[in-house]
């Protein structure tokens, strides 16, 4: 049996086409590229001046250009062979466009000295545009692009204080903006970023004609974004975030910054468009909404038709291009449930499909199906039916359309009479602290704190009898005997140590775990995402950097997700690792969280469609995939002692919901627990969550993993369903609490056979 000869052997065997290396390979670029053109989101293109005609002459302004933000820092950082700024993409298409050089160049050099100075690439300050070049480059052209750079990183949230700003623009910037539209009578506007930021200023300014969202876009972003500038590609991406006005608008800012201590969720369900699309008055502060997205042709929708089975709702709609490009649509439906006893959201995604490429007159029908359950509310005070998923009896509307905003209600109405429980769930991880929430008048309901008597979760596991002779893991996978009675010839000290994270072999430099040789259990190595396989720089392996999962999302296309998570596990593969940490779906709920760029969006749904779309390639390689950081990690300061304190509902509706559907949908075989507390409980000591609700109610059955260097503690994570401690844990501490009788030697049984059937499922 060839199993585990990667983990056991770390052979150099490369996995690609006549046994070339995949790591980094040509095949995986392109992939890159192709992933980055489709997240690309066209926000404004006054009379098409996008894209850009042959021979069009630009004059490029801002120091991004160069200082291209490939991701943001941290854990989610990449390393590759090169990067290309958008500079170099655009001086690969000198066919079609004519670049004026001398401004690049400018700001090539300002870039340069800066690095050599010791600034942190991505976070530079924007330069001043000197008077001479910008005569001289209005001399060459009436056409500018301005790009606005922004990087963020794992650990620190940004303040937009003045001192450091995300959202807003710097001064600096809005000088460079005036003088180029004050001298230019064309203007692209690109935003190389990770997050949302102001997009007020352009949106009606006459003065700027395009803007584009090219995110971070990978280690191609630079050549894909001048692939879309030229018509090369073109943008099918549609907003995973709604643009407000001002940093102020979103309802998360008041708190955001108030304590490192706390984070409080009064916004509760209202996040995103939730918020915009429902609160009285907030309409009105969108800039762009959810959903949003223009192309460079033009698609119509016809022959809608919706129908039931009282289990599920199905849709089915004709989509045209009616333009004269190529281009792709998104179709998205949304619901309205009705106003009962329970505060709802006027919309919410429930469904969504992009076409193929339609070429101009290209006619292609979708059909989308979901769930009437989908629809149900978590009532978490017992107005309609305590702790149950309820549809409340009214009209359920649908709305089609490609942006929540403008998405048209169908002639189609689901009614119920009566109140309808879908799934009686359990009262868990309920708030102590929260003083009030959100509803959808604007108004916030008064709470009571009370304090909460956390439910147990008793072990039940019976330890059979100790086999005689020794066996070897392999055994089991051969079916030569159980994995339980394999782990009843473990010692007590063996079983500690496999609750522990292990040291790195080969090129892993996140650690790994296993590695119990007596009795062959391979030491298997963990390794970074979510865009792209981290290796540390002095491993000399370069990777491919994918474009982040922001701008994936905004591609709304799973199966390129899936194709990106495939191609991504192949790397890690290929360099005998085995764990994946990937993908991270926290809410963006504040455009200010330091790494929104490893997230997906605001909404829940369309965030565990991703990360199910991202699981399911990976593991189709035998990769374990890793849905992190579960959950309510929304916040990086002071992160591993903040405590999010949120209402059940919002919990359930929100912040676990992404995690709900991609466990149930793509059975990840581990997950990777916050380093937050939830309502006054560590995420990785919280048996209600862990137990109550990810394997109870959801029937997880992988591994679940710590944080990286949590300040929990080994042993209460043990019993409250956190199964290994990461990178290292604290194995005589729990050794000594079995002597003391206050862990039982079945609780260590449990953690170790999730861990060791996850193990069992690697090739
Ligand atoms: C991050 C995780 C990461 C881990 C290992 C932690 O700091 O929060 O996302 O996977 O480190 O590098």
């Amino acid at each position: 049996m060839n199993k585990w000869i990667r983990q056991k052997f770390m052979p150099c065997s490369p996995l690609g086409e006549n046994h070339s290396k995949i790591t980094g390979c040509e095949k995986h670029i392109r992939l890159s590229r192709k992933a980055a053109c489709e997240g690309t989101v066209l926000l404004k293109n006054n009379d098409a001046l996008l894209p850009f005609e042959k021979g069009t002459k630009i004059a490029v302004f801002g120091k991004s250009q160069i200082d291209y933000v490939k991701g943001g820092g941290g854990s989610g950082e990449v390393n590759t062979a090169y990067i290309r700024n958008i500079y170099q993409g655009l001086k690969l298409k000198r066919e079609q466009l004519q670049v004026f050089d001398e401004l690049s160049l400018y700001y090539q050099s300002y870039v340069e000295q800066q690095y050599r100075s010791g600034e942190t690439p991505g976070l530079l300050q924007e330069a001043a545009v000197p008077e001479a070049l910008l005569a001289s480059a209005k001399n060459f052209t009436d056409t500018a692009v301005i790009v606005i750079g922004r990087f963020s990183g794992e650990g620190t949230d940004r303040k937009n204080d003045g001192t450091d700003d995300y959202f807003n623009l710097s001064e600096t910037e809005k000088d460079m903006i005036e003088k180029v539209t004050a001298n230019f009578t064309k203007v692209v506007v690109l935003l190389n970023v990770g997050a949302m930021i102001d997009t007020s200023w352009f949106a009606d300014n006459p003065g700027i004609s395009a803007a584009v969202m090219i995110w971070q876009g990978g280690m191609e972003g630079g050549l894909a974004a001048a692939d879309v500038l030229t018509g090369d590609s073109y943008p099918s991406g549609k907003l995973a975030d709604t643009c407000a006005v001002s940093l102020d608008d979103y309802p998360s800012s008041e708190g955001f910054h108030e304590s490192e201590e706390y984070v409080t969720y009064t916004e509760d369900i209202f996040v995103g468009y939730r918020y915009f699309e429902t609160v009285p008055g907030k309409k009105e502060r969108v800039v762009y909404p959810f959903g949003y997205g223009l192309s460079y042709t033009e698609f119509s929708l016809s022959d809608l038709s919706v129908c039931d089975d009282k289990k599920n709702i199905y849709l089915s709609v004709t989509v045209t291009n009616t333009g004269n490009r190529a281009g792709k649509e998104v179709v998205q439906v949304y619901f309205n449930a009705p106003a009962g006893k329970l505060t709802k959201p006027s919309r919410q995604l429930c469904g969504f499909a992009k076409t193929r490429e339609l070429l101009p007159g290209d006619v292609q029908n979708l059909q989308l199906s979901f769930a009437i359950e989908d629809m149900a509310s978590f009532d978490d005070m017992g107005v309609v039916a305590k702790s149950c998923k309820v549809l409340e009896k009214g009209d359920y509307n649908i709305f089609v359309g490609t942006d929540v905003r403008s998405a048209a209600e169908t002639a189609y109405t689901y009614t119920l009479e009566e109140n309808q429980i879908v799934e009686e769930l359990h009262s868990y991880v309920a708030p102590e602290k929260l003083e009030k929430r959100l509803q959808a008048d604007g108004t916030y309901q008064t709470l009571e704190c009370k304090e909460i008597q956390r439910e147990t979760f008793p072990c039940v596991y019976q330890i059979p009898v100790k086999p005689e002779e020794t066996f070897q893991l392999i055994d089991v996978a051969q079916n030569k005997l159980s994995l339980d009675t394999f782990i009843a010839q473990l010692t007590d000290e063996e079983l500690c140590h496999l609750v522990t994270g292990q040291d790195n072999i080969g090129v892993a430099n996140t650690c790994g775990m296993g590695n119990l040789p007596r009795v062959g259990i391979p030491g298997v190595m963990t390794a970074d995402g979510p865009a792209g396989l981290r290796i540390k720089r002095e491993c000399m392996i370069d990777t491919t950097a994918f474009p982040v999962a922001t701008s994936l999302a905004a591609s709304w296309n799973t199966d390129l997700l899936e194709e990106v998570g495939k191609a991504g596990a192949l790397e890690v593969k290929e360099n005998n690792l085995s764990i994946w940490l990937t993908p991270a779906l926290n809410i963006h709920r504040s455009p200010l969280c330091g790494r929104n760029f490893e997230y997906f969006s605001e909404d829940p749904f369309l965030s565990g469609k991703m990360a199910s779309a991202i699981v399911r390639g990976i593991q189709s390689q035998n990769i374990v995939a890793v849905p992190k950081h579960f959950a309510c990690n929304n916040k990086e300061t002071n992160r591993k002692n903040s405590d999010s304190v949120v209402s059940e509902r919002a919990l359930r509706e929100i912040y676990l919901k992404g995690f709900e559907i991609c466990v149930k949908e793509a059975k990840p075989k581990m997950i990777m627990t916050a380093y937050n507390l939830v309502n006054g409980v560590r995420v990785s000591e919280n048996a209600e969550l862990l137990w109550g609700i990810l394997r109870n109610e959801w029937g997880f059955d992988g591994t679940v993993i710590s944080d990286w260097s949590n300040f929990a503690n080994h042993k209460t994570e043990v019993q409250a369903g956190n199964n290994v401690k990461m990178p290292t844990g604290e194995p005589e501490e729990l050794f000594t609490a079995i002597a003391a009788g206050t862990l039982k030697r079945e609780e260590l049984c449990v953690a170790v056979k999730y861990l060791l059937s996850t193990i069992l499922w690697l090739d």
